[in-house]
């Protein structure tokens, strides 16, 4: 992993940030480049926090919604060993990479955000682990992960959209809690926390676990 390279990327927007290496609680060998844990939680200079609004790096946080996918990817690899997987929204490749250390035949992380898609395959390559990139989510994947993508709720068109491309979803959200599709069954609730700690409030602390799958699409 070229640490640097992400370090750059970061400090783009937030100057006096470094990247550290993590293990991820109940993740196995998973380890991210994420934001220090130290980084200050005071109030940030306006221009930084101009920086961040324009640009936020979500990619520098392990989201508790990615985690709890992660940690069920991990646990019950016969969600996606052998298939393709396509990781939309993938910020850190949280989900995508435990896909992939899970058995997964090829996964894609898919981000709008160019910095996202770099710390992905940075991150990937820090777990060894093949992961390919791309900007837009296109072709048909036997499952598509999508971890905490709808605290905007502007995305809640990708859950129909995700149908039109894969024959599994697997939709991980501590934000929210009720999909609007009726398609959508919830099949978990883990608990997990951001990393590093946003002290989000508790109720953002279980993420809810939704499944969706195309009728002809029989799990193994
Ligand atoms: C809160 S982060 C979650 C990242 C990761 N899945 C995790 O759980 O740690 C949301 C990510 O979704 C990406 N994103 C938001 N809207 C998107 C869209 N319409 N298509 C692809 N990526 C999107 C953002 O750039 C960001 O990297």
């Amino acid at each position: 992993m070229t640490r640097n390279r992400l370090e750059g990327a970061l400090r783009r927007t937030l100057p006096d940030a470094r990247i550290e290496v993590v293990s991820l609680p109940r993740c196995g060998t998973l380890r991210l480049g994420l934001i220090n844990a130290d980084y200050q939680t005071g109030p940030l200079d306006p221009d930084v926090m101009q920086a961040v609004i324009r640009s936020p790096a979500y990619w520098a946080f392990c989201w508790g919604s990615g985690l709890a996918l992660a940690r069920f990817l991990l646990e019950q690899p016969q969600w996606v060993r052998g298939r393709t997987v396509v990781d939309l929204g993938s910020g850190s490749g949280i989900a995508g990479i435990a896909a992939a250390m899970a058995g997964a035949r090829r996964v894609v992380a898919c981000d709008t955000d160019p910095d996202a898609r770099l710390a992905s395959a940075e991150n990937a390559a820090l777990n060894r682990v093949d992961l390919e990139v791309s900007d837009r989510l296109s072709g048909r994947w036997d499952v598509l992960l999508m971890a905490d993508v709808l605290y905007d709720r502007s995305n809640l068109p990708l859950l129909g959209l995700a149908q039109t491309h894969a024959r599994t979803v697997l939709v991980a959200d501590s934000r929210v809690t009720d999909l609007p599709d009726p398609g959508y069954r919830e099949i978990d609730r883990i608990e997990a926390l951001t990393l590093p700690n946003l002290g989000e409030f508790d109720e953002y602390r279980t993420a809810h676990l939704f499944h969706w799958q195309r009728a002809d699409d029989q799990p193994d």
